[in-house]
């Protein structure tokens, strides 16, 4: 048995399994134009894939999952995109919130919550406060998300905790930074993958990002399914992490 079947048949990170994954879901544009389709028909298969790639990661034993689902640039697209984009996520919660949450899977949300429409927050508010006490898989839902702009909110956090004497600038660790980040009580990915073949990280979470795997798969978002998840984690189960240390096997 090698290690990656090991790990799935015990459904424990433990075994090589990574514990927190995260996704940038990207090429939902390329996978229509390719079909003669709208962009937009993209973007609502690309549901269906996240639905799949939640149920995979459950039944693979990983503890974290984020999705990449709307970064803070994607502003910049056209508006009938962006409507559609916020139409998919209410719609998201409102069909699969109920699913999700008898599934004991709980549901984070990181990003700027600040600005955005009031029909929208209120819902991801709702998704986090129903689904807070579950205990099987994390779902982190990167939304309105920039990694930038959320270095930007805590270093404005710690600014004005200094201002009012809370902390001295002699004091401020990276764990001071970490735990003002969206992700303060949210562990580092381990591995973070990329559909579409780009080969960037877009502005996802750089921070944490500092000793993660990266796997790029040449596949477009709406195709991502349990084989593609399987093989990415079986690539990340052949990287031998560092950590700029010495392992035994690099030891030698
Ligand atoms: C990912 O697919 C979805 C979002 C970024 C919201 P894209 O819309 O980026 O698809 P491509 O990259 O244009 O193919
Ligand atoms: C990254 O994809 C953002 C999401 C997947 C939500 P983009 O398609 O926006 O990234 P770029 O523009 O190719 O770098
Ligand atoms: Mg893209």
């Amino acid at each position: 048995m090698t290690g990656f079947e090991a790990a799935k048949a015990g459904g424990s990170h433990e075994a090589g399994m990574p514990r927190h994954v995260a996704i940038i879901m990207d090429g939902n544009g390329r996978w229509a134009r390719s079909r003669g389709l709208p962009r937009v028909e993209g973007h609502r298969r690309g549901v269906n894939a996240v639905r799949e790639a939640v149920r995979h990661a459950q039944s693979l034993g990983i503890e974290w999952l984020t999705i990449y689902s709307f970064s803070s640039e994607n502003w910049s697209r056209p508006l009938d995109e962006v409507q559609e984009l916020m139409g998919l996520l209410k719609l998201f919660i409102r069909r699969d919130l109920a699913d999700l949450h008898k599934a004991n899977v709980r549901v984070r949300v990181i990003g700027e919550r600040a600005g955005l429409p009031a029909d929208i927050a209120d819902l991801l508010d709702e998704a986090e406060a129903k689904t807070a006490e579950n205990t099987g898989l994390t779902l982190v839902v990167a939304f309105n998300y920039g990694a930038r702009n959320e270095i930007a909110r805590a270093v404005r956090a710690l600014a004005a905790d200094v201002a009012k004497g809370v902390i001295d600038p002699q004091d401020i660790t990276e764990a001071s930074i970490a735990g003002r980040l969206d992700t303060a009580a949210i562990p580092d990915p381990d591995l973070i993958i990329r559909t579409s073949g780009e080969q960037r990280l877009s502005n996802f979470l750089m921070w944490q990002a500092a000793y993660a795997e990266f796997v790029f798969l040449p596949v477009h978002w709406p195709d991502f399914d349990a084989k593609a998840f399987d093989e990415a984690i079986s690539e990340y189960q052949g990287r031998e992490r560092r950590f700029g240390g010495l392992t035994a096997r690099s030891a030698v």
